[in-house]
């Protein structure tokens, strides 16, 4: 079992500086989609292969996996992913600083570490002020998807979305259908474990509806 990283240890205060999203991206107009804990990238490299009319960032705080996943990418020619090395939150204080631009059509965070013990919940990457971080980078109607497979993390991070109110909570029976940057319906790599243990997934997807 891999040990998790502890994304409030000093190591995670330095950041990697993002560039601007026109240096990024071969065609910065595309809609913008941010996976946040991409692990390897691999479901990024699947979906930024597939769908051309969109773009794809990963951040991730495992260092190792960001630079193989950036030596794939160089390896390939991807113009329309990127990764970025950190601490999400981190990350994003500093891009709401350097980029005041709602750039993110949508935002997923996929099967989240969740940190069980009480004591240990500050180091969920959920945070009220990730939120608002995160609300500072998504266009207005633009959508963010959760999921898990531990269900007290899922309640947990529910109810912080929910009780936000810049966002509100997609009432619709086929969530996936509103994937529209991932049409092909392609699943993360817990997501694939979770299924073949047959763990209950747990969903849900809500729309920034004010506009900051
Ligand atoms: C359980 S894994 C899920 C990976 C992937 N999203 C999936 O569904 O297969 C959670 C990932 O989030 C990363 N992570 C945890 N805290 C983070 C943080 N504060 N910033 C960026 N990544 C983080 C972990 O290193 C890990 O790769």
């Amino acid at each position: 079992m891999r040990q998790h990283v502890n994304p409030l240890s000093k190591y995670f205060q330095e950041i990697e500086s993002i560039p601007k999203i026109e240096q990024i991206f071969k065609n910065s107009g595309l809609p913008t989609h941010l996976d946040i804990g991409c692990a390897s990238g691999e479901f990024l490299f699947q979906l930024a292969e597939k769908n051309k009319n969109w773009n794809y960032l990963g951040i991730e705080i495992r260092e190792k996996l960001i630079i193989n996943a950036k030596n794939k990418l160089k390896e390939q020619s991807i113009d329309n992913l990127y990764f970025i090395f950190g601490n999400a939150d981190n990350l994003l204080k500093n891009w709401i600083v350097q980029y005041p631009d709602r750039i993110l059509k949508s935002a997923s965070i996929n099967f989240p570490d969740p940190w069980f013990k009480k004591k240990h919940h500050k180091r969920r990457i959920l945070q009220a002020e990730f939120l608002n971080r995160l609300a500072l980078i998504m266009s207005n109607q633009s959508l963010l998807f959760i999921k898990s497979d531990v269900e007290e993390l899922y309640q947990y991070m529910n109810s912080l979305i929910s009780n936000t109110l810049i966002f509100e909570k997609v009432k619709n029976k086929n969530l996936n259908c509103l994937e529209t940057f991932n049409p092909s319906k392609i699943k993360t790599e817990r997501e694939k474990y979770a299924i073949s243990k047959q763990l209950p997934i747990f969903q849900a997807v809500y729309k920034k509806i004010i506009n900051l």
